[in-house]
């Protein structure tokens, strides 16, 4: 008989990758994620504005196709992302009254998260809640939600969705968890105290997912994440890495140095990610350059096309792929 003499080990800690619909057509995007991801996730499509946009009107096919796609192969799914500043949809932004946008939360927390009850295993529940615009010492992010209903936002879309799908873990997700510097040091904090805050009101969370956008030229503080994982450790709150990427603009040497300054970077972080023990999983949002988020979102000024993702555009793992693989 052929075939291999024995399976490769399954990994101690699940990787996975986020999916995004418009690519999904192309049969060698979708085999990356086959061949190579225990969990696969839609990266846009469970987002507010595009599962929700009108205030009676739920899109729940394009999120489907790709759960569907994660459940058929045998792979993990968890959804991202419930309370974010960004893409409320226009209906919702128009509501002044905070009981109102309430109310609509829950409902929309009681038919998105209800009905992938079972299916997703965690939920980014609130996204990018701390501040971000320099003096960076607000503890809170503006947002839509911070405006209409203040930080018990936060509350209430965890106990929500503890309510609408009891065995997700609830993930409290946010960028620039990593990196050396005061500025980070703030964040840092301010996400501690945010956890701790949830946890004297008696409700759940059961980890903090570190995003994981980074840059090679920008050093990532393995003792501050270490001491980050380990406070939260104590609270009973494990690390998840969400939406690993590197982008690699700034670095010289053309691809072979952009590798390797990659390659150190995810190392950092993953050194100082497991500083308090093995995280609930490491996710890359995306998986080959052929489709970047990145160009499309924020393309580099003169047309070059960004690197961020495991896979290079030709399908070929990267040096920091290399590196999870022996990791995890
Ligand atoms: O599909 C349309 C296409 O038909 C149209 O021609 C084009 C023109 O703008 O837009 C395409 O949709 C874009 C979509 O990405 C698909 O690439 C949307 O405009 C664009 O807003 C959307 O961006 C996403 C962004 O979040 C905003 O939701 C990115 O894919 C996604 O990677 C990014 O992900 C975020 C995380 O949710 C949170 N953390 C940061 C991360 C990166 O910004």
């Amino acid at each position: 008989a052929s075939g291999p003499a024995f399976a490769a080990a399954p990994r101690r800690v699940p990787f996975g990758s986020a999916i995004q619909a418009e690519y999904f057509d192309d049969a060698g995007y979708r085999a990356l994620f086959r061949d190579h991801c225990d969990i696969v996730l839609p990266m846009n499509e469970l987002k507010f504005d595009l599962v929700h946009p009108e205030r009676e009107v739920f899109a729940f096919e394009p999120a489907d196709r790709l759960v569907d796609f994660a459940t058929e192969n045998g792979k993990r799914s968890r959804g991202h992302t419930v309370v974010w500043w960004n893409g409320v949809p226009p209906w919702l932004a128009a509501l002044n009254d905070p009981r109102e946008i309430e109310t609509e939360l829950r409902r929309h927390v009681d038919a998105v998260v209800g009905r992938y009850a079972g299916r997703l295993e965690s939920w980014d529940v609130c996204n990018e809640v701390v501040a971000h615009e320099a003096p960076y010492d607000a503890p809170m992010r503006d947002s839509f939600w911070q405006r209409a209903l203040g930080s018990r936002h936060i509350p209430i879309a965890f106990r929500a969705v503890a309510g609408a799908d009891p065995k997700a873990k609830l993930v409290l997700n946010d960028y620039d968890l990593e990196f050396r510097g005061e500025r980070y040091d703030r964040r840092r904090a301010s996400i501690v105290e945010i956890a701790r805050q949830l946890q004297d009101a008696a409700i759940r969370i059961d980890a903090v997912g570190i995003q994981g956008h980074l840059y090679a030229d920008q050093a990532v503080d393995i003792e501050a994440l270490g001491r980050f994982g380990e406070a939260l450790k104590r609270m009973g709150i494990a690390l998840i890495v969400t939406e690993l990427d590197v982008i690699d603009w700034k670095i010289s040497g053309g691809p072979a140095g952009q590798d390797a300054a990659a390659a150190k970077s995810v190392g950092d972080l993953l050194e100082g990610v497991f500083a308090a023990g093995p995280p609930l999983a490491v996710i890359a949002w995306g998986m080959t350059d052929r489709h970047s988020w990145v160009d499309d979102v924020m393309p580099h000024g003169d047309g070059t096309p960004s690197r961020p993702l495991p896979f290079d555009a030709t399908g070929r793992p990267k040096h920091w792929f290399r590196l999870i693989e022996k990791r995890l």
